[in-house]
């Protein structure tokens, strides 16, 4: 099936956290993205020229607050709006003051009915001059972000139905890897069935393989807990880490990802349950691998 509306790229996530500073020491310092202002409560930071692909907002419970989808330009988004009204998903306008405090053009909102996301969906966004510099990483892109869904049958058909994603590959009614369709990466979404509404993990994707071997160095010496890996992937065939940030919200680094041609693309394919299909280098996830989060606005 095809997307009903082009999408350009993940654009950016925003997270609530209980100490701003405390994760702005980590986001930056550690993991190596540009802060590009900030308020008391809110931080702006890139890893491209954009002028966020993370938001981190002071808040009493840390957990995902919304997931921001660049649209190929503005008549995509218009495009897009007029879909959502019609599937009745009763899209809001972004008031333009907020709209205008993200840098972006017009944008609208869209709660995901299942899992309670919302969904920031905007056709241009403000791009700086002042290239991104890598630092501690030569952080490529913000790559996925992954949640837990209490109602994966009802979250994977909106999402493919309403919101537009391909699939790539899944475990049959547990996972599903999704590609905001004509981007090609294997994945900038990914669902899990779980027992609560929850995020799992936000994924920032390095273009070397040694950025991977490094952090675990680095963050093990800050005294940043390891969740997972190393370890390779075998959907997507990447190379990854997994750490906690302040909040214990689980984040990734990982190398290397297949990628898809807009037109004559493979079939998706099924996994096995089994840990092999989450490592192919026996690497065991730490117990709160990807449980801490809520997901703004759903049902715990
Ligand atoms: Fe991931």
């Amino acid at each position: 099936m095809n997307a009903p509306f082009r999408y350009r790229k993940l654009g950016y996530a925003a997270l609530t956290v209980t100490d701003l500073e405390r994760s702005l020491h980590f986001y930056r310092d550690l993991l190596g993205l540009d802060l590009v202002e900030r308020s008391d409560d809110t931080a702006y930071l890139r890893c491209s020229r954009d002028h966020h692909n993370l938001v981190l907002q002071q808040g009493r419970v840390a957990g995902l607050k919304r997931i921001g989808w660049e649209l190929e330009n503005p008549a995509e988004a218009d495009k897009a709006f007029e879909h959502f009204q019609r599937r009745g998903l009763e899209p809001q306008r972004v008031p333009q003051a907020e709209a205008r405090a993200l840098k972006q053009g017009p944008s609208f909102r869209v709660r995901e009915p299942h899992c309670g996301l919302e969904f920031d969906f905007y056709g241009s966004t403000t791009v700086l001059a002042r290239p991104y510099v890598s630092t501690v990483a030569k952080i490529a892109r913000m790559g996925h972000v992954v949640i837990g869904t209490t109602d994966f049958a009802g979250t994977y058909r909106s999402l493919r139905q309403d919101f537009g994603f391909a699939e790539s590959d899944f475990v049959e009614d547990r996972f599903s890897f999704m590609r905001c369709f004509p981007n090609p990466y294997h994945h900038t979404f990914a669902i899990g069935a779980s027992d609560a509404n929850h995020l799992h993990h936000i994924n920032f994707m390095v273009s070397d393989i040694d950025d991977v071997g490094r952090a675990w160095h680095r963050m093990t010496k800050a005294g940043v807990k390891i969740a997972f890996g190393i370890g390779r992937h075998p959907p997507s065939g990447s190379v990854f880490l997994y750490f906690y940030d302040p909040d214990g919200m689980t984040v990734e680094y990982s190398f290397g990802m297949e990628e898809f041609p807009e037109v004559g693309a493979r079939e998706p394919r099924m996994l096995e349950p089994v840990p092999e299909s989450l490592d192919t280098w026996g690497a065991v996830p730490d117990a709160a691998f990807g449980k801490t989060g809520v997901i703004e606005g759903a049902v715990p």
